[in-house]
């Protein structure tokens, strides 16, 4: 493909782009394949003499949108939303264009630059504390992981390294090895799989934190457990807290929790990968309170705040805290500016060095809509939720199983988990709504997650009537 070809070619693509977002309602949402339904769509190998253009664009309609879950559907109410907006499209497409793995200032300045003065800006929306903005006298600073699970597992690295030094600082006769098998994290029953996943990774024992009963956890329940734990000669250095969980987007008690972390020179890293967003909202920003005793906080602009995944914005208090505990520097790294006292090289903030010019995308997507906009998108989908839930509650056949705060609706039909499970069954057949479970107590509840930017109440309305629908055929025939 020559310039003149890219030229045609990617006009075209863009009018493809928008006619699949615009027309992506009329598709099944959910799939109607079997697994390795791929494999005997296209050779076995692949092929030696170039292939056209065209027939590549033919095998996408053939071979691959009948085997896509359209996340960008209105009709798509599973996870959390994954975030997706016009400008950090074409911002995508320019960061490939430029293709720079900006490793270190060096690499690529803008890159580098771009970023650090990008998690200024939206550390500034959620009105983060001094310490974690770059462009301050603080020693803090923020960075893009691709993920919310990167996240994790940094932080708790890093808290780890910070234990391991300051013990052997005081008792210089304790190897790492039993330090390290004595050292113990914690996070909440309600916490995403990837802070127990980070734990098998880190090394480190974890316990589960019995949450509330609005499946938050409480300081006085943390407290408890620390307590029995150093008394069986345990070291805890680590809680991770999140901010909306998965299950039913509820928020651990950070203000009681954050000062117990800080007394007991535990590292508290927040998870708030999807409500994160909504703190650029001032009627939101009080569930952030208890970010000041924090040593680490990230969320997932990728979920939630119009920027395409991958983007996933962490922040630290102690920049030297993640950087020195992964530092490498070979001499093919190192470059004359990396002591100039900035942030020069985010290669030690992460794992793989690698790394995309990410920023582009918040850059774009910021100018765009404004910070209005990005709240007005935030507060548009919380009322759609709001909206689902008002249905929910006026139907004597179905309960709400936790408040409804953000974009997630937990509900499920009154009785026995059998009868929500082979509603799901039904819906997720029908393929014209999807959705997933979650278990909140012991009870089977459908989690209905305002996702797409394009949903509108009538989608909401006409979502409703089909699973009332289901519901009544259900019933009936069972009758
Ligand atoms: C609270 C929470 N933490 C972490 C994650 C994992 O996010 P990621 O895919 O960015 O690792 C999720 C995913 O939904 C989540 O809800």
């Amino acid at each position: 493909m020559d310039t003149a070809e890219f030229r045609r070619r990617g006009k075209e693509m863009v009018d493809y782009v928008a006619d699949y977002l615009d027309n992506v309602e009329q598709r099944p949402v959910y799939p109607d394949v079997e697994p390795g339904y791929l494999r005997s769509l296209i050779p076995a190998e692949a092929p030696l003499e170039p292939e056209k253009y065209d027939d590549i664009m033919t095998d996408v309609e053939r071979v691959i949108m009948p085997g896509v879950t359209h996340w960008h559907s209105p009709y798509f109410y599973a996870y959390f939303a994954a975030a997706s907006s016009y400008p950090a499209m074409l911002a995508d497409m320019l960061s490939t264009a430029i293709g720079c793995i900006g490793f270190s200032w060096a690499a690529s300045p803008a890159c580098t630059e771009l970023e650090t003065v990008m998690l200024d800006w939206l550390g500034k929306m959620l009105n983060l504390p001094e310490d974690f903005i770059a462009g301050t006298e603080g020693q803090g600073g923020g960075v893009i992981q691709g993920t919310a699970s990167e996240a994790t597992l940094v932080s708790m690295l890093a808290a780890r390294c910070k234990a391991v030094r300051r013990i052997q600082a005081s008792n210089p006769e304790k190897s790492e090895a039993d330090i390290l098998s004595k050292l113990v994290a914690y996070t909440s029953e309600q916490a995403h799989s990837s802070v127990e996943r980070a734990s098998l990774i880190a090394g480190v024992m974890m316990k589960k934190v019995p949450a509330d009963n609005n499946y938050g956890v409480e300081g006085a329940m943390l407290k408890r457990m620390l307590e029995q734990d150093k008394a069986d000669g345990l070291i805890p250095f680590y809680f991770c807290a999140t901010l909306g969980t998965t299950p039913s987007c509820a928020f651990d008690h950070t203000t009681e929790l954050g000062p117990i972390c800080n007394e007991e020179q535990m590292w508290m890293h927040i998870d708030a990968a999807y409500a994160g967003s909504a703190f650029i909202c001032p009627e939101f920003r009080p569930l952030l309170n208890g970010v000041e005793f924090a040593d680490s906080f990230n969320f997932n602009p990728h979920k939630w705040l119009l920027v395409n995944f991958d983007c996933s914005t962490m922040w630290v208090k102690k920049r030297e805290s993640i950087i020195g505990a992964f530092k490498m520097e070979p001499l093919y790294l190192k470059h004359e500016n990396q002591e100039s006292g900035l942030i020069t090289d985010y290669r030690h903030w992460q794992i793989p060095l690698g790394r995309r010019f990410r920023s582009l995308k918040m850059w774009f997507v910021f100018r765009m809509y404004g910070l209005q906009g990005l709240q007005d998108h935030i507060r548009k989908q919380v009322d759609l939720a709001k909206e689902f839930e008002s249905l929910v509650r006026a139907d004597s056949r179905f309960e709400i199983c936790a408040k409804v705060v953000m974009g997630l609706v937990c509900f499920r039909l009154k009785g026995s988990n059998g009868l929500s499970e082979l509603l799901l069954k039904r819906i997720t057949k029908s393929r014209e709504i999807h959705l997933v479970p979650c278990q909140l107590s012991t009870r089977f509840v459908l989690r209905f997650a305002i996702c797409a930017r394009s949903t509108e109440s009538r989608h909401i309305q006409h979502a409703w009537k089909h699973i009332t629908k289901l519901t009544s055929e259900m019933l009936e025939y069972r009758h």
